[in-house]
């Protein structure tokens, strides 16, 4: 694998990412990594990152040199090759004007990494700082108008730095520069796949975990179904999933969850009823913000009561992502006062934190829960909130109001579906707005409930675009419900983005 170490760059992630793409095992390791761990995990490149320091601030960011001298190739990225530069005796000073944006580089024919690719190319710059010496040994094989010395390589020790940006799209050719980093200086052989990671991750959780026992809090989403479906499949029946169901979860969920991550994946799960618990506690409340209060309130507890009962249990299993992960990321295992982590566990239970998801983006979560052979009703799951429904029946909540969310909720889902749009708009859902009007039907005057349908499409949920779901496919929902719904006698369709609304109403 080719390891990158962190020095802070926004962009450092996309790095691994790219590497993960050409079938190279990439991983982000904090700079603080010994040349001793280096050793032991035996990369086949390494790659230094980019970083907001300056080498010459105080406490700046460094590397262990010992690492230079166990002859793997070595990257350094913008503030990587400044540190490459400045530890090897070459000159790194502040440049006149800081380089931020598109500019042209021009390389030498024997620039090894740009092979292939265009002597004048378009590439990302994002510095403070420049290399006005290159160390000794170096030969500069790159230069663009701000930046005398934008590429530089050591053919001798396979030491390569560039002062742009070849993990983002706006370096033309990065792309290839990286790739031939990872398979032709490094030899990769590029043969690396999600089953891989399957192996790899599944040995390190059984040395991790020995024989001892992992909780792992289960809400249906994407992320906590394939950490279950993964540690199942590492350690079997030393897992075991706390599923809270809290009567505010959609048509047919709970009921999916139990028997596709039960039944068909075996998983240990402890399936909490707490509907009452919920219902009661919500019973009158009509403000939206103290129901999501005591909604994530009542979780915590129903979590800790079902926790506290069990015994010997040394591990918590998260499905953290590669883009929650800060500085250190992957350090897959810290001991914290579990509480930071899952809100309110008792203070003397302390869990040792498993999040084998860490290195990964959502798309490569995905991937791996088709290649663990989740189906696809799971892993293209769209976006729940943790508040569920209650968020989605406007006012105080009564078991009538809520079925109204349920059923129509079922229906949109079914057609949308049906039309093939469920991948392309990002969430959608119905609303029951509370709001009750006159309408007509058969021969009678009916007065019953509005429901919304809310469809939007985004990146990241924090912004959206209503999705412009096409009207035949509308009618046929809106039809649906009214017929198929007791006590909904209109169909609105929400056509505000967010900003400024919001994605939910609540
Ligand atoms: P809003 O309504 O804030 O929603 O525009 C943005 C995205 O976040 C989801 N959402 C939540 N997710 N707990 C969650 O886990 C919550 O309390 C919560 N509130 C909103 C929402 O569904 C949308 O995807």
């Amino acid at each position: 694998k080719i390891i990158v170490l962190d020095y802070g760059s926004q962009y450092n992630q996309l790095i691994t990412r790219r590497i993960r793409e050409f079938g190279v095992f990439s991983e982000l390791m904090s700079h603080k990594v010994s040349a001793d761990e280096i050793r032991e995990i035996n990369p086949i490149g390494i790659i230094l990152s980019g970083g907001p320091n300056s080498v010459y601030d105080d406490g700046a960011f460094g590397i262990d040199e010992e690492i230079f001298k166990l002859g793997i190739p070595v990257l350094g990225i913008c503030y990587g090759m400044q540190l490459i530069t400045h530890l090897l005796g070459g000159k790194v000073e502040s440049a006149d004007n800081s380089e931020y944006g598109k500019a042209i580089l021009t390389h030498t024919d024997d620039a090894v990494l740009f092979a292939g690719t265009p002597t004048e190319q378009q590439v990302w710059m994002s510095h403070g700082d420049l290399v006005t010496q290159a160390p000794e040994g170096f030969e500069v094989v790159g230069t663009s108008d701000d930046c005398p010395i934008a590429a530089i390589q050591n053919l001798d020790t396979n030491f390569y730095g560039v002062q742009f940006h070849p993990e983002v799209t706006n370096s033309i050719y990065g792309n290839d520069l990286l790739k031939h980093f990872a398979l032709e200086v490094c030899h990769a052989r590029g043969d690396w796949s999600m089953d891989n990671f399957i192996d790899m991750e599944v040995a390190k959780i059984r040395e991790q975990v020995g024989d001892k026992k992992v909780l792992l809090g289960l809400s249906g989403g994407v992320d906590s179904s394939v950490v279950g479906v993964l540690l199942q499949r590492a350690i079997g029946d030393q897992l075991t999933s706390i599923f809270v169901d809290h009567g505010l979860l959609r048509k047919g969920e709970a009921e999916q969850v139990m028997e596709t991550l039960g039944g068909k994946f075996g998983l240990n799960i402890i399936k909490v009823d707490a509907k009452e618990r919920f219902m009661s506690k919500l019973d009158g409340v009509d403000d939206p913000e103290k129901k999501r209060k005591i909604i994530g309130n009542e979780f915590v507890y129903v979590f800790d009561d079902e926790a506290t009962k069990l015994k010997g249990v040394d591990f918590l299993a998260q499905g953290t992502l590669y883009t929650d992960v800060i500085e250190s990321g992957t350090e897959t295992a810290q001991t914290i006062k579990s509480h930071h982590n899952v809100g309110g566990l008792p203070e003397d239970m302390q869990f040792q934190l498993i999040e084998p998801l860490n290195t990964l983006f959502k798309d490569e979560v995905r991937e791996l829960g088709i290649q663990l052979g989740m189906p696809e009703e799971i892993v293209w799951r769209q976006p729940f909130p943790g508040p569920g429904l209650a968020i989605r029946v406007m006012g105080a909540i009564t078991e009538d109001k809520l079925e109204i969310v349920r059923e129509s909720d079922a229906i949109l889902r079914e057609e949308i579906v049906k039309a093939g749009l469920d991948r392309d708009i990002w969430q959608y859902f119905t609303v029951n707005t509370g709001v009750k009007s006159v309408g007509v039907m058969g021969d009678g005057r009916t007065y019953d409930y509005t429901v919304a349908i809310r469809a939007i499409t985004s990146i990241d949920g924090m912004t959206a675009d209503f999705a412009q779901i096409p009207w035949d496919v509308l009618q046929k929902i809106s039809v649906r419900i009214v017929n198929e719904v007791d006590h909904v006698n209109r169909i609105v369709y929400d056509i505000t983005s967010k900003p400024p609304a919001t994605v939910e109403w609540e």
